[in-house]
């Protein structure tokens, strides 16, 4: 019988230690004298260098010592808005004389002030001021990306900032999930006439969204400023029955039963949250709707409402943390940065800020093929000059990344 010889890996690193956030009964999932193996864009193996299965095909691969450093999963930034023109600095000098977001925002400032700037860009100029923010996370450890629209609020505006954000992401070799955020602010033609426009977005913004496959998910901002729960209501509807999943920026400046409303839907996360009841955290825990974190809007808005972190810990919902990068709430380029605020504000522990930036933000947009360092998963993995996995939620800044790997490509450097 003529021995069956196995293809060789596309690379394996050796000497080092990986936080692969598995259950094997260490802080973080560690192992210290680890291997991580990949082919195909997937993970081979992972786990200790002594048990390194399929030597042979193992040992081919382009091998490399990792020096003893660390390894965790890529990062997933699972709630940004990074496709924006402008930016909103006069806006932040308002609010630090004293005016408040919401204010801002009924005097036709805020996100209103993006949109004018989103939509008086055309696709490559959108795209070339979208490209730095796109750098600096995965520069940063970044390799899943959510992008929301949100800022064009019409068809052919909602629509281009879509497909900057697909552009993005297969133009650098990094998987970028679209979500549809028609209804994240009332534009200004359609002012006074709220229902009108969730008309325009049920009928016309979503199918033609649907239609060209231009997202994967679909959010709303249900709030006082924003929409509320019964328009939200449409959304979903119209959402579901054009097959698409569904989030919510819910209850961040006020409880309007957000959290408990996605739930309602099945929804894949309820993202904010700082108002939220125990009864919403309830209704999230038995949908399964994950609960996103965004420590860099509550710091920016100096909000002191802290979202019910016990409670979550209590029901045993998942918590992810994201940037939510956008101009007005949250400039924030780096999802270390917020794994830090998320510690620093809400008392996460680091090891909860990674898992929130890994595999429970993958599940936040309903992926399961990444979030771990487990074989059969992607090969997202980030390789850091830390000497322990808490350091990433520790340094506010600085030059961590030693490497970036996204289907197994080297991405960074
Ligand atoms: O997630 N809350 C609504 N949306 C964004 C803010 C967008 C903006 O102010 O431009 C957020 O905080
Ligand atoms: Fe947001």
């Amino acid at each position: 019988m003529p021995t069956k010889r196995t293809p060789p890996w596309d690379g394996l690193l050796i000497d080092c230690r990986l936080a692969t956030l598995t259950a094997n009964g260490e802080p973080y999932g560690a192992i210290q004298q680890g291997a991580i193996g990949w082919k195909d864009g997937l993970i081979a193996y992972a786990g200790p260098l002594a048990d390194l299965p399929d030597r042979p095909a193992a040992l081919a691969a382009r091998v490399e010592s990792a020096g003893n450093a660390w390894i965790t999963p890529g990062l997933v930034d699972c709630h940004t808005h990074l496709v924006f023109g402008g930016n909103r600095a006069p806006e932040f000098e308002r609010r630090l004389q004293g005016e408040s977001y919401e204010a801002i925002a009924r005097a036709g400032g805020g996100i209103v002030s993006t949109v004018r700037a989103t939509r008086a860009l055309d696709e490559d100029a959108l795209y070339a001021a979208s490209l730095p923010r796109l750098r600096a996370l995965i520069a940063d450890g970044v390799t899943t990306i959510e992008i929301k629209s949100g800022y064009g609020l019409d068809v052919e505006s909602e629509t281009k900032m879509l497909r900057v954000a697909r552009r993005l992401g297969t133009e650098h070799g990094i998987d970028v999930r679209t979500t549809f955020l028609g209804a994240h602010a009332l534009p200004p033609e359609y002012a006074g006439r709220g229902d009108d426009y969730i008309d325009l977005v049920c009928n016309d913004m979503l199918p033609a969204v649907a239609a060209e496959g231009l997202a994967d998910t679909v959010d709303a901002f249900c709030e006082g400023i924003g929409f509320s729960p019964a328009q939200t209501r449409r959304v979903f509807e119209r959402a579901r029955a054009l097959g698409l999943p569904v989030k919510l920026h819910a209850d961040q400046l006020s409880d309007l039963g957000g959290a408990a409303l996605v739930a309602e839907y099945g929804g894949l996360s309820a993202d904010h949250i700082e108002y939220t009841s125990e009864d919403g955290v309830r209704a999230m825990a038995r949908a399964g709707t994950v609960a996103v974190l965004l420590p860099g809007a509550f710091h920016c808005l100096r909000e002191t409402k802290l979202p019910p972190i016990d409670a979550l810990r209590a029901h045993g919902v998942p918590m992810a943390v994201a940037t939510d990068l956008n101009p007005g709430t949250s400039p924030l380029g780096s999802l270390r940065l917020a794994m830090a605020l998320a510690c620093t504000h809400f008392r996460l522990t680091p090891e909860e800020a990674l898992r929130g930036a890994t595999m429970h933000a993958a599940r936040a947009l309903g992926l399961a093929d990444r979030g771990t360092l487990a074989a059969g998963q992607r090969a997202d993995f980030v390789l850091w000059s830390i000497d322990h996995p808490a350091e990433l939620a520790y340094w506010l800044g600085g030059q961590l990344v030693r490497g970036v790997w996204a289907g197994g490509r080297r991405l960074v450097p």
